[in-house]
């Protein structure tokens, strides 16, 4: 689904050129997702093959033995292919048996007992994106058979649906409709069932649209970009558009920067660093795409770095977009700036970032938003260096980041 990539690189140019003044609309409100979801996704693990039981329920006891759970990942998400190829004779999407021998509902009782939560992937159009039945049409009868279920998270895709030529590609980047109207569809199946089951709503339309703008009252998290492809590249074309977008992304609606590729042996250490740190202080979803049972000690430590979950998880949930330091180079298109910074209910996330090499950045606190020209104290979140002055500055090797909390008195989180 490269193709996916022309398109979205225009969505991107959007961002940049979106003015900050929008005012959000009415949020969705259903009371979920006030912080940002922790949990795993089963695509980027084995595609179709990973969308079984075995793996929902191999992932849930990893959550629990390798102590994500304590750290707040709960959501063990099945995504694409976990159906048969067509509905039952009364028009319900079916589990296929080969993959789920016990149904859904089993499971997702099994996980409940765990102490954790189970999602769910379906399509806006006729089809997913991996052929399987869409929603189009049928999304009162499918909310109803999730909060049947139990089911706590549902994504919807966006393959599949009317284009202006009349035909049903996998991929329409000439919709005949604005996707909003296919989201909010959805959206209002999902409220009517809520008295059975409140389902946290993830939005996947690549960023089109300017759903940034818009998701928020539509959803809990909407992806914004094409999908991360396991590269730096994609790294580097979804962290860079992150800081455009900041603005709309807040408790209960939050930007999606898509899964995270920490710990699948395709981003060196320092860009597994650079990945984590900055979803995370982008108030992303912390959504892991990876293989649990082969994950390294070094990539674990990465995930389960105690300090940035918590400022992702920040009861603010106020994410940090770049700022630019007197005598600083202007930022550069489609490349990941090298300051960052965000307010936080006890203080200031500052992330510095080598994005296009090796560098020594320094950072004065009175250039940084949200401080001003006192002494502070602060930590690095990797490398657990702390301090108390007024500027810091880190050596980083290229693609590596530092994530540095400054924390300032508790007046600070009663005035932003
Ligand atoms: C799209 C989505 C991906 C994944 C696949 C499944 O490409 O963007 O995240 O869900 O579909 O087919």
């Amino acid at each position: 689904m490269k193709y996916i990539l022309a398109a979205a690189a225009l969505a991107q140019i959007a961002v940049a050129t979106e003015g900050s003044d929008h005012e959000l609309e009415k949020r969705l409100d259903n009371g979920l997702g006030l912080t940002p979801p922790m949990g795993w996704s089963s695509w980027n693990v084995a595609q179709c093959a990973s969308a079984s039981e075995r793996y929902a329920i191999d992932t849930a006891n990893k959550f629990i033995s390798l102590g994500l759970k304590d750290l707040g990942y709960s959501y063990v998400n099945i995504d694409d292919c976990w159906s048969t190829k067509s509905r039952d004779g009364s028009g319900n999407l079916v589990p296929d048996p080969s993959k789920w021998p016990n149904g859904i509902k089993s499971v997702v009782d099994r996980i409940h007992g765990m102490g954790l939560k189970f999602g769910l992937y379906g399509c806006v159009g006729t089809m997913t994106c991996a052929g399987y039945p869409g929603s189009w049409g049928r999304e009162a009868q499918d909310a109803r058979l999730l909060a049947s279920w139990g089911v706590d998270f549902w994504k919807h895709d966006a393959c599949y649906t009317p284009c202006t030529n009349g035909q049903t590609p996998q991929t329409c980047w000439s919709a005949q409709f604005n996707t909003r109207a296919w989201y909010e569809t959805m959206r209002d199946a999902l409220a009517s069932v809520r008295s059975t089951k409140n389902i946290y709503y993830n939005l996947c339309q690549w960023g089109r649209d300017s759903v940034w703008t818009w998701g928020n009252s539509v959803g809990n998290s909407w992806r914004m970009s094409a999908d991360n492809w396991q590269d730096w590249d994609s790294v580097e074309r979804i962290g860079s558009a992150a800081a455009g977008i900041s603005q709309y992304s807040g408790p209960g609606g939050f930007n999606d920067l898509d899964m995270l590729i920490v710990g699948n042996n395709k981003l060196t250490e320092n860009e597994e660093r650079l990945h984590f740190g900055l979803w995370a202080i982008c108030k992303s979803p912390l959504i892991l795409g990876n293989n649990l049972n082969t994950i390294s000690a070094a990539s674990l430590a990465i995930i389960k770095n105690k300090g940035i979950i918590d400022i992702n998880q920040d009861r603010l949930g106020k994410p940090a977009t770049i700022f630019r330091p007197s005598g600083s180079p202007a930022p550069v298109s489609g490349r990941i700036y090298s300051y960052w910074a965000g307010p936080l209910s006890d203080g200031v996330v500052i992330g510095l970032v080598a994005g296009t090499g090796a560098a020594t950045l320094s950072v004065n606190f009175r250039d940084v938003p949200g401080l001003g020209s006192g002494s502070y104290s602060w930590r690095e979140m990797y490398s657990g260096r702390t301090g108390t002055g007024t500027s810091v500055s880190f050596s980083l090797g290229n693609h590596d980041m530092a994530v540095i909390k400054v924390t300032t008195s508790e007046w600070y989180s009663q005035c932003v």
